[in-house]
């Protein structure tokens, strides 16, 4: 068991058993569910663990009590991933009392119904502490970050945020650092709500604390600072890194080699980092994370039955319901006998917010000619005279 200070203790587990996440988000290395004890003269446990590890947890708890009994648990998040050993917990620690905001409270009813919690919650409005002997929590609401009830947790006295989903990733290791998953974690997961996030962190900022304990992956420790300006560049929806993510959707390879041509015109041009995205092959939360990162993005699609092909239709969707924006767009379509896929996807580009599409839409007839170079070559200047490349 990871000591964190000397007073909290890391009782998470590990599930490298699950294929995705939410239902949705593919796991490289499995998700952590995390949770601390904290010990003084009363006992705390931060949040619960998903269902599938509740055996574990328990085993890791008891293991950390030596025999004592707890005497609370804060309930920073209602969402399953955290809640759901929470009934388990309750029947075997008859004494516990549940700590969560008011909103989190009314939750618990309708995730398990047979079990009274009148007697056996306690409300928390944003600001109010609690006392364990020696150690004070501090609770800060974070609603939306990433459901209406969260709320975050200050150890004041060992200076540690307990952070809910926020500064999360999804592995504690997930073999590429943390910047890259916890990313593709915030962007997918979290990044609809960015003005939540930077309402949080307006309240955090001058609270003291030197680590943040998130619900998933590691603690952090060194350089909050990197991880802070991070999430305050994704919140912001502004980009982390001067280049062109070229995101394409083709069939039978001729809109992949136009884009490929693209991307080498883009380097020539010093567009800074060019990165090239087969929308069909890699999951959408890839792209997704990338169109954040990147200030600029080109949009590449076959036409499709009328429409855009049905992977760039779930990239322009992915990133309208995350409130995406604030990026410089180029586009280039592809189509038989009648392309339609660039006017489509300006109109989703445009609906977003502070987006602008540059001129000239390149429009190939089904496959890349010579003819088509000088305006892909056009294309690539007008990318790379904007602003904010
Ligand atoms: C199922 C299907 C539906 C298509 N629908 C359209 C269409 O509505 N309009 C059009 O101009 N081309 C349509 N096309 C043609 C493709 O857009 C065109 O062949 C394109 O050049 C393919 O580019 P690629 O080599 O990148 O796959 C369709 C192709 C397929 C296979
Ligand atoms: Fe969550
Ligand atoms: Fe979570």
């Amino acid at each position: 068991m990871v000591s964190i200070t000397r007073n909290i203790r890391f009782i998470g587990t590990e599930d490298d058993n699950l294929d995705m996440f939410e239902g949705q988000y593919p796991l490289v290395n499995g998700i952590s569910y995390n949770s601390y004890l904290i010990e003084d003269e009363r006992i705390a446990i931060v949040d619960s663990v998903d269902i599938r590890r509740c055996g574990d947890w328990l085993a890791a708890l008891g293991e950390a009590l030596e025999g004592k009994m707890p005497d609370y648990l804060i309930v920073q998040h209602m969402e399953p991933d955290h809640s759901g050993s929470i009934h388990e917990l309750l029947m075997r620690y008859s004494d516990l009392k549940i700590v969560a905001t008011a909103k989190a409270i009314a939750m618990l009813a309708n995730f398990f119904d047979d079990i009274d919690f009148s007697p056996r919650t306690v409300a928390v409005k944003d600001g109010d502490t609690l006392s364990l002997g020696n150690t004070t929590l501090r609770f800060i609401t974070a609603p939306m970050v990433h459901w209406p009830e969260v709320m975050m947790t200050l150890d004041e006295t060992d200076r540690v945020l307990f952070s809910a989903d926020a500064f999360g990733t999804f592995a504690m290791s997930s073999g590429c650092g943390w910047d890259d998953e916890a990313r593709r974690y915030y962007c997918n997961i979290v990044g609809k709500f960015g003005a939540s996030v930077q309402t949080v962190m307006g309240k955090l900022t001058g609270l003291k604390f030197d680590m943040i304990a998130p619900l998933h992956g590691p603690v952090l420790k060194d350089d909050l600072a990197h991880y802070w300006t991070l999430y305050d560049k994704w919140s912001r929806y502004e980009p982390e890194t001067r280049g062109v993510l070229v995101a394409y959707a083709s069939i039978y390879g001729g809109t992949a080699e136009a884009a490929r041509r693209l991307a080498l015109m883009l380097r020539e041009q010093d567009a800074g980092e060019v990165v090239l995205f087969d929308l069909a092959r890699h999951d959408v939360s890839y792209a997704v994370a990338e169109a954040f990162r990147m200030s600029h993005m080109v949009l590449c699609s076959v036409t499709y039955d009328g429409s855009v092909f049905p992977a760039m239709h779930t990239f322009l969707d992915h990133l309208a319901r995350k409130n995406f924006r604030n990026r410089v767009v180029g586009v280039m379509e592809n189509g038989s006998w009648a392309p339609a896929a660039g006017r489509l996807i300006c109109d989703a580009v445009l609906k977003m917010k502070d987006m602008t599409v540059v001129d000239p839409m390149v429009t190939l007839h089904s496959r890349l000619h010579n003819c088509d170079l000088p305006v892909i070559r056009e294309l690539a200047g007008a990318i790379c005279k904007t602003s904010r490349c």
